[in-house]
């Protein structure tokens, strides 16, 4: 089977385990730590991801691996819970497969959130930051190899992947719920190792905010098939080339898991509001 072929089917056995996707859903990746965001979905219906096929499944210690359909805030989702990364040795398209079901089957706005490390000194960990824009170290792309034109083009703009209208509504919302969220610039690595104190350096003087080894790949292939995107990182730790300091995947489960709660009234916040699903911006 070619991969469009893959992609369509994986999003067929979506709408026959849940229904016709309905205008205006919700498209959600919750990362790492990122569960209980989850919670806050009513009215929930799972799928395994091992039940949809072409799906890849991680098993990375706090990944969960389930497709959650639901609603939130009155408004439906569909939130993809627990993600694969590169570093398992997952291919880019195969990392970007259940966002281009969803994107196939209907969703027109999309929501990333992850666990990134705080590059910029000014930051701190715990906080959130809104993505603004992305730079690509990974050296892959979902869409390398022929090109799917059924699902978008060869060169795709990315002049303005990240709606700025949704970091305009997102921040607006932080303010009138008395959260604190950062905006800035997400870099993408393969990982798993974490950055050396050079490394840490070189990514900041290349501009970037925050540091993670997801999203970009979701990015990319979700603006190839012209979706609306809105980023937000959970900063758990703050990285500072001059005085690093030893990272554990344990301290950023940790740290996630305390700022799930702002991510979760954040995104209820969001979901409620009537801007959220407007005309996808190809701005
Ligand atoms: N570096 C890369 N990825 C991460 C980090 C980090 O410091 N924290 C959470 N994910």
């Amino acid at each position: 089977m070619d991969h469009f072929n893959i992609v369509s089917h994986a999003s067929r056995l979506i709408r026959e385990k849940l229904g016709k996707i309905q205008a205006g859903t919700l498209g959600l990746v919750l990362g790492s730590g990122l569960g209980p965001v989850a919670e806050s979905i009513t009215g929930a219906t799972d799928i395994p991801y091992a039940d949809i096929p072409g799906f890849p499944a991680s098993a990375v210690a706090g990944h969960a691996g389930f497709l959650r359909s639901g609603t939130l805030c009155g408004r439906p989702v569909l939130a993809l819970c627990g993600r694969t990364h590169l570093y398992e040795g997952f291919s880019a398209r195969d990392v970007c497969l259940p966002v281009r079901a969803l994107a196939l089957g209907g969703v027109r706005t999309l929501v990333i959130t992850n666990a990134a490390g705080a590059l910029n000194p000014l930051f701190e960990a715990g906080s959130l930051m809104l993505i603004t824009d992305h730079i690509n170290m990974t050296g892959q792309s979902p869409l390398t190899g022929q090109n799917i034109d059924a699902l978008g083009p060869r060169f795709p703009d990315m002049s303005q992947a990240w709606c700025p209208a949704l970091v305009a509504l997102a921040r607006s919302e932080a303010a009138r719920l008395g959260i604190l969220i950062e905006r800035g610039v997400y870099v993408q690595v393969p990982g798993p190792s974490l950055e050396t104190p050079a490394e840490t350096r070189a990514y900041r003087q290349m501009g970037a905010d925050a540091i993670g080894m997801s999203t970009v790949m979701e990015a990319i292939a979700a603006r190839h098939m012209g979706l609306r995107l809105l980023g937000i990182s959970c900063l758990t730790n703050k990285n500072t080339p001059d005085c690093m300091r030893e990272i554990s995947h344990e301290e950023v489960l940790r740290t996630a898991g305390q700022a799930a709660g702002q991510m979760a009234e954040l995104l209820r916040a969001l979901a409620a509001r009537p801007e959220l699903d407007m005309e996808p911006g190809r701005e």
